[in-house]
């Protein structure tokens, strides 16, 4: 039974209690977004195995450990995914978007799926919010694509986040660098992991985010790539460096910093906040100037960067941060018998065309329970009918917050009075609106100024 009832490890479920902050939150990223000129994309959840092969690098931690891999009925190896790169860069060449004026520019929320060690800020479906600027290869972008990510934690008023920047090169200045490296592991080579063993080979810059202890701490003495960058690489960076600095973007240079997949080039960064323990960056992107190629396109020079959502709740939660309050729900209809309950639907329909929030009892509880659970809705307002309002057509608005009432007329509740809709005279209400010298209030809702 534990089955039936239990999420499988690494997975978490959002409850409403929670939804309401992330929706909040995913609020402020399309907001930045739009204000930095992102249009959001929606790509598929899994694509072919080779499109993650190719871009993220076979011999990557996600490629080789990491990929929620199976073969479909079709006999395809299909991969669900575990970024959400590929997915945009793939849909932009199959859709032509490289026909259109450069950068095509965008965003996207996606579920990823990594077969990690789950534990605080690790799971193996999380989800991303990122940012994709495709064909852009001046400096300009790295700074404008950093500051949208800075612009989101700002807004989200995040303390203590650190954002480290680095270069990792072109293919050019990359090629000596793997030259150093493959001369410094090889003389650890016997220490070294299998994998890395392996990687030494085929690509040595991956041994440096090996998580095995050993191997790391190997790492760590190793060549550090921003002392092999070629002058145009270096350029760049100092470029990157000074509109940061223009913006007033505090930075601090990491040279260790090499990002886990492989299809990094130049520019690379991340966000780290020290206050969620041990899977700390919140944040982290770069260029990947030869992507869109190895995927078969024209030479597209790009960039980008993903933020972890749960990462990013659990730090706004560990920093106590201020969100808005849960919406309220406007009107509740407490409906004491059947023909009441007629009533209390057609208003809620009413009200409900107006846009505010209106509910009635759908238990079959008393009134007294009705009213119960209205305060546990914490109902703004609530109104209760039975068979003398009905009967005089009239029924007592309640403000629960300030319990004053005012008496509302059924037949006309839902509809416009003296230009007023209900929807403003409710708001009004409460947000204590003034008006004209004269104006009964109470008129709005009995029809006496029509
Ligand atoms: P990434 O560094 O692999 O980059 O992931 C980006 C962010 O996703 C991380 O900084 C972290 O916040 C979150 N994340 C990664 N793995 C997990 C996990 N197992 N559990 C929870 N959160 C996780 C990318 O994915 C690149 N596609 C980013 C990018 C876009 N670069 C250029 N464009």
């Amino acid at each position: 039974m534990a089955l039936l009832t239990k999420a499988i490890r690494g997975t978490q479920d959002l409850l409403p209690a929670e939804s309401y902050k992330q929706q909040y939150v995913e609020g402020v990223m399309l907001d930045a977004a739009k204000r930095f000129g992102f249009r959001e994309i929606r790509t598929p959840v899994f694509e072919h195995t080779e499109l993650f092969q190719r871009s993220v690098g076979d011999t990557t931690d996600v490629v080789q450990k990491e990929m929620y891999t199976f073969t479909d009925k079709g006999d395809r190896s299909i991969t669900l995914r575990p970024e959400g790169t590929a997915g945009a860069v793939r849909a932009f060449l199959e859709h032509g978007l490289h026909n259109e004026p450069l950068p095509v520019k965008v965003c996207y929320f996606t579920s990823c799926y990594r077969y990690e060690k789950p534990q605080a800020g690790r799971l193996r479906e999380f989800h991303q919010f990122g940012v994709e600027c495709l064909g852009a290869a001046e400096p300009e972008a790295d700074a404008e694509v950093i500051a949208l990510a800075k612009d989101v934690f700002d807004t989200l008023e995040v303390k203590g986040l650190k954002l480290f920047i680095n270069s990792i090169g072109c293919p050019q200045c990359r090629a000596k660098y793997q030259e150093a490296l493959r001369e410094y592991f090889e003389s650890h080579r016997e220490e070294l992991c299998e994998t890395c063993q392996e990687r030494l080979r085929r690509n040595p810059m991956r041994i440096l985010d090996c998580k095995s202890p050993v191997c790391s701490e190997i790492a760590s003495k190793a060549p550090v790539v921003l002392d092999y960058i070629c002058d145009d690489c270096r350029d760049h960076f100092e470029k990157v460096k000074k509109y940061l600095e223009a913006m007033n973007i505090e930075y601090e240079i990491d040279p260790t910093i090499v990002r886990g997949l492989d299809y990094y080039t130049r520019t690379v960064f991340e966000f780290v906040s020290q206050d969620i323990g041990a899977q700390g960056t919140v944040c982290g992107g770069g260029r990947y100037d030869g992507l869109v190629e190895e995927l078969g396109g024209p030479h597209i020079p790009s960039l980008g960067f993903a933020m972890g959502i749960e990462r990013l709740m659990l730090l706004l939660k560990s920093q106590q941060t201020p969100m808005p309050e849960d919406e309220r729900c406007d009107i509740f209809i407490a409906a004491a018998d059947d023909e009441a309950k007629l009533c209390a639907v057609k208003l809620a329909s009413d009200i409900r065309g107006d846009g505010l929030t209106a509910l009635y009892d759908v238990t079959g509880r008393s009134i007294k329970a009705q009213m119960k659970y209205a305060n546990k809705l914490n109902a703004r307002y609530t109104v209760v009918i039975g068979s003398r309002e009905i009967e005089n057509g009239e029924a007592a608005l309640k403000d629960m917050d300030t319990g004053e009432s005012i008496t509302v007329k059924l037949d006309t509740f839902g509809e416009d009075f003296m230009g007023i809709s209900v929807q403003q005279a409710v708001k009004g209400l409460g947000d204590g609106i003034e008006f004209a010298d004269g104006f009964d209030l109470n008129s709005l809702f009995t029809g006496g100024n029509k």
